[in-house]
């Protein structure tokens, strides 16, 4: 069952409603975060409440509780549903503070909101990448709602027959419409340095641990298009891709156009750490 806690109180999903001038719905000016449950536990909880504190610090956003409270009650609506495989989807924004003013709202009402729903699917076994220009913002680290971009790049792969967009800024690949982006090249493994021109994916964060681990070198750097084009292998990571092969860049197939064996095992060892 769908569970949803809105401002204070599970309400029923079709009651869940928010006024027209909310800020999240005027001006995008709002964060979430989406955590995975496997076999009825959430996966990295606190790694995606500290990213949701970071993420409102960084919009100078006030939450009407506390990332610890919502928390707590995402918890709560999870044992509600009663769902094992589920996602946890919390949204803030800065909420309903009367008629449409540039002005941030002296005495701002946050919205807050938790839904909890089951997500059954599994990640592809491969997936194929277009290459599209990386126009975001230059606050990319930020979790913010404004999404039009990304959403803009997914459908712009699949004009082009491809399953995601892989953002280039510059010359240089950044990451994928919902996903982190990470590519072998002689059995080292590269994905671009947390700045804000990404977003410091905690898929990502816990994939460099394991091959750390599992004693694969890893180097957080930029690398240009034309280098991934020659790499070995490639795959994308996040909550709900987890760790995804990329075996294919717009006309050119990406180690051949299989998994590689490095992406497998990471692939591998994701699966049970989170299954753990
Ligand atoms: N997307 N980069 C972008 C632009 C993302 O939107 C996401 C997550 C990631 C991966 O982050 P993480 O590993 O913390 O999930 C990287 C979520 C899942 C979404 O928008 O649905």
């Amino acid at each position: 069952m769908t569970v949803v806690y809105l401002n204070g109180s599970f309400v029923p999903y079709e009651k869940a409603m928010v006024p027209v001038e909310d800020r999240g719905f005027l001006f995008a000016d709002g964060i979430y975060e989406v955590i995975r449950v496997y076999g009825g536990k959430p996966f990295a909880l606190q790694d995606h409440m500290l990213r949701l504190a970071r993420s409102a610090e960084l919009m100078e956003l006030p939450f009407a509780t506390s990332p610890a409270h919502l928390k707590e009650k995402a918890l709560e609506a999870l044992e509600q549903s009663g769902l094992k495989e589920a996602t946890i989807y919390i949204q803030v924004t800065r909420g309903f503070a009367g008629p449409r003013v540039h002005d941030w709202p002296k005495d701002p009402q946050p919205t807050e909101l938790i839904l909890v729903r089951a997500y059954e699917s599994a990640p592809k076994e491969s997936i194929t990448l277009a290459s599209v220009p990386d126009q975001r913002w230059e606050l990319c680290h930020i979790k913010s709602i404004g999404l039009y971009l990304n959403t803009r790049a997914r459908m712009e792969a699949r004009r082009r027959g491809k399953d995601d967009g892989l953002f280039v800024r510059d010359g240089i690949v950044t990451e994928a419409s919902s996903s982190n982006f990470f590519a072998v090249h002689r059995g080292t493994l590269y994905t671009h340095p947390e700045d804000h021109r990404i977003l410091p994916g905690i898929t990502r964060r816990y994939v460099i641990r394991l091959a750390q681990d599992l004693g694969i070198p890893v180097k957080e750097e930029p690398f240009t298009y034309e280098w991934v084009l020659n790499a070995d292998e490639a795959f994308i990571t996040g909550t709900t891709s987890e760790v995804t092969p990329a075996v294919g860049l717009d006309h050119q197939p990406i180690g051949g156009g299989q998994p590689g064996p490095i992406t497998l095992r990471l692939k591998e060892a994701y699966r049970e750490l989170v299954r753990g």
